[in-house]
This record gives structure tokens, sequence and C-alpha cells, in this order.
């Protein structure tokens, strides 16, 4: 299979990006379901210690992956109809602001904070930063479930084309 991408398909790149960032997403929809319905269970405490960290590695494959996205722009399968590229959009938006936001709240509320070991805030002493705390409560979760429902829109969307435009299916599929 072809590195990148092409008119009839997508290439192995987009692909592997595709479908594996689509498992990591799954789990981290799953711990924050387990946080917020089973709190203070033995399956929240399963899930939830990776949240923050998939969640970065999230923001991180999600940038490699619209870097790849417009390198590849003038090669990929064209949108279906403008709906699918609108969406397409909204969902990278999505996956890039969401985990950016709680990174801003992570920040203001001073703590160290260190992903997979990694020293990414040192934090600080003194106050923490307001805004900061209010725009990741205020967003971070809402976003999310925003995000949730326009997954879960755009696999119906892909399973339906399955049936009436089998090779819409197979350009990331097959
Ligand atoms: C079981 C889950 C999923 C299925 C069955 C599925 C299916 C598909 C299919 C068939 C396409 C090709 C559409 C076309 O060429 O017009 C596609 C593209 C796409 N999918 Fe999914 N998808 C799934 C999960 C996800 C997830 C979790 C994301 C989250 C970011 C996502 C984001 C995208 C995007 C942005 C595209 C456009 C191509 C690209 O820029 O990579 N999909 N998907
Ligand atoms: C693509 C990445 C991410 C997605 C889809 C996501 C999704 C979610 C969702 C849907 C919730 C709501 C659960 C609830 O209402 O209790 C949530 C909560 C939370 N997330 Fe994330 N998250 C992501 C990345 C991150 C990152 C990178 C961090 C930290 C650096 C983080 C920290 C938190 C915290 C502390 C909560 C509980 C407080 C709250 O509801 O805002 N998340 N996340």
């Amino acid at each position: 299979m072809a590195i990148k991408d092409n008119r009839e398909r997508y290439g192995l790149v987009s692909r592997t990006l595709h479908w594996g960032m689509a498992l990591l997403i799954l789990w981290q929809f799953l711990s924050a379901g387990a946080h917020y319905f089973l709190e203070d269970t033995a399956i929240e405490a399963f899930f939830w210690p990776s949240h923050k960290p998939l969640g970065v590695l999230l923001l991180l494959l999600m940038v490699l992956r619209l870097l790849w996205a417009l390198f590849n722009a003038k090669r990929r399968p064209p949108s279906i109809n403008l709906a699918a590229k609108l969406g397409h959009a909204i969902l990278y938006l999505l996956v890039i602001a969401v985990p950016t936001i709680a990174l801003i709240r992570q920040y203001g509320s001073g703590r160290a904070f260190e992903p997979f070991g990694i020293p990414l805030f040192a934090g600080f002493e003194g106050d923490k930063i307001d805004w900061m705390l209010k725009l990741g409560g205020d967003w971070h979760g809402e976003l999310g479930w925003v995000l949730l429902v326009l997954l879960l829109g755009h696999v119906a969307m892909a399973l339906k084309h399955r049936k009436s435009q089998a090779e819409v299916f197979k350009r990331m599929g097959g």
C-alpha cells in the first residue's frame, strides 16, 4: 500500500493515524465516562489515571495528522459533499481544542504536570490563574461530549455509506 494518499484511497500513514487514533479516542471516552458516571469505583480507578497523558498524546497525534493532511491535501480522495468536508474539519478542530483547553487549565492550577513522566509544566507558587481554571471548567468537558456526539454521527454515516456507497468506506478501510 502507498505511504502517501492518492485520489482513490488514503495511504498507509493516514490510515494508521485514523484507526490508531480511533482506538485511543475510544479509550479516552471510557476514562471520561468512568470519571463522570462511576466516580469512586474500581472502574474509574482503572481508567481515569490514563486520561491526562493519553489526552496529551492525542493532541500531539492530531497536530501531526493535520500537518500530514495539509501535505496530502492535493492528492487525497475528494470529500463526497460539503457536509462531510465540514464535519471532518470540525473533528480536527475539536480534537485539538478539547485537550488544549485542558492543558491551559492544568497550567493555571499551578501544579506540576508530567505526562508519561515527561516534565511539561514545573508548577508555580502563589495564586492559581482564575481565567485558565474557568476556561477549562466551562468548556473542556462540554466540548468533549460534543466531540463524542459528532463522532457517533461520523461512525453512523460511515456505516451508512458502507452499504450505499461502498467505495467511500474502502478509501479508509478495506
Ligand atoms: C469506528 C470508528 C470509525 C469509522 C467506522 C470511521 C470511518 C471513516 C471513513 C470510512 C472515512 C473515509 C471518509 C471519506 O473518505 O469521505 C473516515 C474519514 C475520516 N475520519 Fe473516521 N471513522 C471512525 C472513527 C474516527 C474517529 C475516532 C475520528 C476522530 C478524529 C475520525 C475522523 C475522521 C476524519 C477527520 C476523516 C477524514 C480523513 C482524515 O482527515 O483523516 N474517524 N472515517
Ligand atoms: C482528546 C482529548 C480529550 C478528550 C476527548 C477529553 C474528554 C473529556 C470529557 C468528555 C470529560 C468530561 C467528564 C466529566 O464531565 O466529568 C473530561 C473531563 C476531564 N478531563 Fe479530559 N479529555 C481530553 C484530554 C484531556 C487532557 C489533555 C487533560 C489534562 C491535561 C484532561 C483533563 C480532564 C479533567 C481534569 C477532567 C475532569 C474535570 C472536567 O470535567 O473538566 N483531559 N475530559
